[in-house]
C-alpha cells in the first residue's frame, strides 16, 4: 500500500468519526490545510524522480479529492443532524394562540345602518375636516358672531384660529360649495364641545347631517323622510314627533322626538334630531363663495337635519352612559358582538 493511500484511509476514519463541526474543521486542517499532511505531499513531489512523479501525483490528486468530497458530505450530515434535534425540541402537541375575532364599536353599527337606510332613500356621502373654519363652522351656516356656540367656553379653538367642528353642519356648506343642485347628501362624522363629561354629555360625539336641496322641497318630505327612517331603526310602531325649535340655519326649525313601546323606557318623548328647511341667508352665502347664483333661494328649497348618532346608539342598544363609547371596556364591547 502506497503510503498516500494509507493517509486517504486515515483521513476518512478521522473525517468519519468528527462529532461536530469544529472537529471536522480540525480535521480538515490536519489534512488539506496549508501545512496539512496532503498538503506536504505536494512538496515532496518535486524530489521524486521523473517516473515515479506522474503516478504519485495522480494519487495525490485523488487522495486530495476523496478527502474534500468526504468532507462536505459528512458536513452536510452534521447540518442536518443538527436541524434534526432543533426540530425534536418544538412540541408540535401543544395548543395554539388562537387569533380573537373582533366585532363592530355598537357606534360603527349605528353608522352603518344609519347610512344603509338613507342610501336606500338615495343620499349619497359627503365628508368634511374633523378641524374647520370658522366661516364653515358659523358664518356661512347664518350664525351670528355673537352666538354662544362661538364662544371659547363651548368651542375647542386652535391657535390659528380654526377650531373642532362643533357640528356636522358643515359639510353642507361643503357639498354645496363643491356642486350645484339637485344635492341629497347625508355626512357622518365626529363633533366636538367643551362639554362637562357625563352621563350624557361627551367632548366628542357623533352626527350624521344630511342635506337635500331640489325644486319644491317641502317640510313634507322633511318629516317624511326623518319619519321613515326612525320605523327603520326603531320599529314600526314607533312614534316620531316634531316641535318648533330655532336654528340659525333653518327656517323653520324643529327638533324631532320618538316614542317607541319597544324601546326601554318608551313611554317617554326623546329627543333624537334638529332639523329644518335650510335659511336663503346660507344659500346666499354659498353662492358669494361659489361666485355664482346656482343657489338661487327663489328657485331652490331645501331640508337639512342633524341625527345625534350617540344618543340613537343608547336608546337602541339601552346604554345608560355616553362615555362607555370611549372607554375601550371588553366587557362592555363584548355584548355587541
Ligand atoms: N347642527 C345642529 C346641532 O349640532 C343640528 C342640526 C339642526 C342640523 C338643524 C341641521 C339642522 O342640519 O337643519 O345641534
Amino acid at each position: 500500500m502506497h503510503p498516500l493511500e494509507q493517509l486517504r484511509d486515515d483521513a476518512l476514519r478521522d473525517i468519519e468519526s468528527a462529532r461536530d463541526e469544529q472537529a471536522l474543521e480540525a480535521t480538515r486542517v490536519k489534512y488539506l490545510g496549508r501545512s496539512g499532511s496532503v498538503s506536504s505531499w505536494g512538496e515532496q513531489m518535486k524530489t521524486l524522480g521523473k517516473e515515479e512523479r506522474p503516478i504519485v501525483g495522480k494519487l495525490l490528486n485523488e487522495t486530495r479529492n476523496a478527502v474534500a468530497a468526504a468532507i462536505e458530505q459528512r458536513a452536510g450530515k452534521l447540518r442536518s443532524q443538527k436541524e434534526t434535534e432543533a426540530l425534536e425540541k418544538i412540541d408540535i402537541s401543544l395548543p395554539g394562540t388562537p387569533s380573537e375575532r373582533g366585532s363592530l364599536h355598537p357606534l360603527t353599527q349605528m353608522l352603518d345602518r344609519s347610512i344603509d337606510i338613507f342610501r336606500r332613500m338615495g343620499f349619497a356621502l359627503a365628508d368634511g375636516p374633523d378641524i374647520d373654519d370658522e366661516w364653515h363652522c358659523f358664518d356661512a351656516l347664518n350664525t351670528p358672531p355673537e352666538h354662544p356656540a362661538r364662544n371659547e367656553q363651548d368651542t375647542f379653538y386652535l391657535p390659528d384660529g380654526r377650531l373642532l367642528r362643533t357640528h356636522t353642519s358643515t359639510v353642507q356648506i361643503r357639498a354645496m360649495q363643491a356642486a350645484p343642485p339637485p344635492m341629497r347628501v347625508i355626512a357622518p362624522g365626529s363633533c366636538y364641545r367643551r362639554d362637562e363629561v357625563d352621563a350624557t354629555h361627551s367632548a366628542q360625539f357623533h352626527q350624521i347631517e344630511g342635506l337635500y336641496v331640489d325644486e319644491k322641497v317641502s317640510v313634507a318630505d322633511l318629516k317624511g323622510t326623518l319619519e321613515f327612517f326612525m320605523r327603520e331603526i326603531f320599529g314600526p310602531d314607533t312614534l316620531v314627533q316634531f316641535r318648533p325649535h330655532f336654528f340659525p340655519f333653518t327656517e323653520p326649525s324643529l327638533e324631532v322626538y320618538v316614542k317607541s313601546k319597544a324601546l326601554k323606557g318608551g313611554e317617554q318623548w326623546i329627543e333624537v334630531a334638529g332639523c329644518g328647511m335650510v335659511h336663503p341667508a346660507v344659500f346666499e352665502a354659498v353662492n358669494k363663495a361659489r361666485g355664482d347664483k346656482a343657489y338661487d333661494p327663489e328657485k331652490w328649497t331645501g331640508f337639512a337635519f342633524g341625527l345625534g348618532m350617540d344618543r340613537l346608539a343608547m336608546i337602541l342598544f339601552d346604554i345608560p352612559d355616553v362615555r362607555l363609547f370611549a372607554q375601550n371596556d371588553l366587557r362592555f364591547l363584548r355584548q355587541f358582538a
